[in-house]
């Protein structure tokens, strides 16, 4: 058995020690991953219905689209993707490592900082208390907790490496890694600022300087914090749920440095043709074409890893989702690129197209694959073989992509149409052909649309936490044993 075999392997019985992983934070995580994904999807149904409906709740300042926004991206980004990669990260480095979590009080900490973080957002957000960058909008109070959380994740994190008893670091800590340590400083380059009063402070960068860094910081937050830490969920539960190794385990290596080396360029697409320097504009759009290719070999290496086991598919909903997110993830990876391209940016940019590819990101990739790896973890974190309704899940897995194509096939027809509205112009005067309210009201149909794929993804969620609900309660917490490597001959 080569070195990363064994450290992937963690069926073997050979010699189980005494000592166990901790389930504990990792079953925490996971609750909360349910959870908080119930609340961050149910506030993004009620942003898409405001749009429908703009007096829907009442002039409440506290419910105001612009408030509840914000609470819809933190909530869905860092409640339900940050608990999720908590869950599984910790889950995946004590499998791959065969070795017990380090620092427990610290992961541990890392649990209740991490929630008191979603709540002091819970609460200031609609409070209208907000630094105004986008998914950096939390005030430095909250920045300051977040820091010592994050240092807390890495320790726990690399100090699990550092006493792992395998030699070789499988792939998916790798990805996890790279993400802990990129988020860690994202989050103190563009949080640095100068407080003004306890909830009031002032970014340390000014102008197109402070443009740049945040849309540096909010590029790779989707880089990183959106896509690295979950390829690492990638790179562990589809081969362990397709019980298949790794399609090419040299081209995962090779996909890692690719994706990190080239995602930390590609910022400046956000800012095309604004006071940023065009030549900076052309080196993010050159690097978001390039970041195709990398983007592309991780997900093909992801899909190919059923080769052999297709028919799988047919029958593991959990596999489904899986699966059908890596599409999403090619899909979104595909469209991005081709968005950065200026020329096409100019049509896209400002219009529903943007909302579009991001929710097949966010929805179609980040949900599906944190669902299915969910799904994998629970029965085994409750001591049961499996979920207590697989009929359900196969309802869920359905509900959602249905959801996800309805709500992004609705913005994308919404954007390009909008897109079009806004430059068309009367060939006699050169006047604008519509006014922008014209655009509002023929996007309305799709906002209806978007509103019904969003209200059945949440349905879905609802089918999930009932199915939890009914494992967690006829299960019991476990906790396995920690694996002895395997002898070098093995
Ligand atoms: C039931 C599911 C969801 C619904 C109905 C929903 C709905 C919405 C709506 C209506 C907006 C505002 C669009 C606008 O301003 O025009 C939005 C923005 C956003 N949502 Fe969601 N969402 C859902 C799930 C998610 C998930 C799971 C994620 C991430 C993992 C996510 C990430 C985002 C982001 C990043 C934005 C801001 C996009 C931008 O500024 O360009 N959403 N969502
Ligand atoms: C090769 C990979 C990708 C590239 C090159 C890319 C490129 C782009 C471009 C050009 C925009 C529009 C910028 C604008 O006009 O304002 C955009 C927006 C966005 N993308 Fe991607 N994208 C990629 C993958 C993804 C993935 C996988 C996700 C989600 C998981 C994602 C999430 C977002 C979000 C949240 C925004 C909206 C940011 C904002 O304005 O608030 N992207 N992306």
């Amino acid at each position: 058995m080569s070195a990363q075999a064994a450290a992937f392997n963690t069926s073997f019985p050979a010699g189980a020690g005494t000592t166990t992983y901790n389930y504990t934070v990792v079953r925490q995580f996971a609750i909360m991953t349910l959870v908080w994904g119930i609340v961050g999807m149910l506030v993004g149904v009620i942003i898409a219905a405001q749009l429908m409906f703009p007096d829907l709740t009442y002039g409440i300042p506290w419910l105001s689209y612009g408030r509840l926004r914000p609470l819809h991206t933190n909530a869905v980004i860092f409640a339900f993707g940050g608990s999720a990669l908590f869950a599984t990260s910790y889950y995946v480095v004590q499998r791959t490592c065969h070795a017990r979590l380090f620092a427990g009080p610290l992961a541990a900490f890392t649990f209740w900082g991490w929630q008191l973080v979603i709540v002091g957002a819970a609460i200031t957000l609609p409070l209208g208390i907000t630094t105004s960058k986008e998914y950096a909008e939390l005030e430095w109070p909250l920045d300051v907790l977040i820091t010592l959380v994050w240092v807390s994740y890495a320790v726990v994190f690399f100090g699990t490496i550092a006493k792992r008893k395998t030699s070789h670091i499988y792939v998916a800590n790798w990805f996890f890694g790279g993400f802990i340590l990129t988020v860690a400083l994202l989050h103190l380059v563009n949080s640095a600022a100068i407080p003004a009063t306890p909830w009031k402070s002032y970014s340390a960068y000014a102008g197109a300087q402070d443009a740049m860094v945040q849309w540096w910081y909010g590029h790779n937050a989707v880089g990183f914090f959106l896509t690295a830490g979950f390829l690492g969920m990638m790179y562990y539960f589809v081969p362990k749920q397709a019980d298949r190794p790794v399609y090419s385990y040299r081209l995962s290596v090779v996909h890692f440095w690719a994706l990190i080396f080239t995602y930390m360029w590609a910022g400046p697409h956000h800012l095309h043709y604004t006071a940023l320097p065009d030549w900076a504009q052309s080196l993010g759009m050159a690097f978001s074409l390039i970041l195709l290719a990398p983007s592309w070999g991780g997900m093909i290496n992801g899909i190919m890893t059923l080769s052999g086991a297709w028919h799988k598919l047919r029958t593991d909903p959990i596999l489904k989702f899986l699966i059908v997110s890596l599409s999403f993830y090619g899909m979104s990876t595909f469209e991005g690129p081709m968005m950065s391209i200026k020329t096409v940016n100019s049509l896209s940019h400002y219009t529903d197209w943007t909302i579009g590819h991001v929710h097949a990101g966010a929805l179609g990739w980040v949900a599906m694959i944190t669902i299915g790896s969910l799904y994998f973890m629970i029965p085994r974190l409750f001591g049961r073989s499996e979920m207590y309704s697989t009929k359900l899940v196969t309802t869920h897995f359905w509900v959602a992509t249905i959801g996800v194509v309805l709500y992004i096939a609705a913005m994308w027809i919404a954007g390009v149409m909008q897109g079009l509205m806004w430059r068309a112009v009367n060939p006699d005067d050169g006047t604008l052909t519509y006014t922008f309210v014209e655009s509002v009201k023929s996007t309305y149909p799709f906002y209806a649309i978007r509103l019904l794929g969003g209200v059945m993804f949440l349905g879905g969620m609802l089918i999930m936490a009932y199915n939890t609900y009914k494992t967690v309660a006829s299960g019991k917490a476990v906790d396995a044993p920690v694996l002895q490597p395997a002898p070098a001959h093995a």
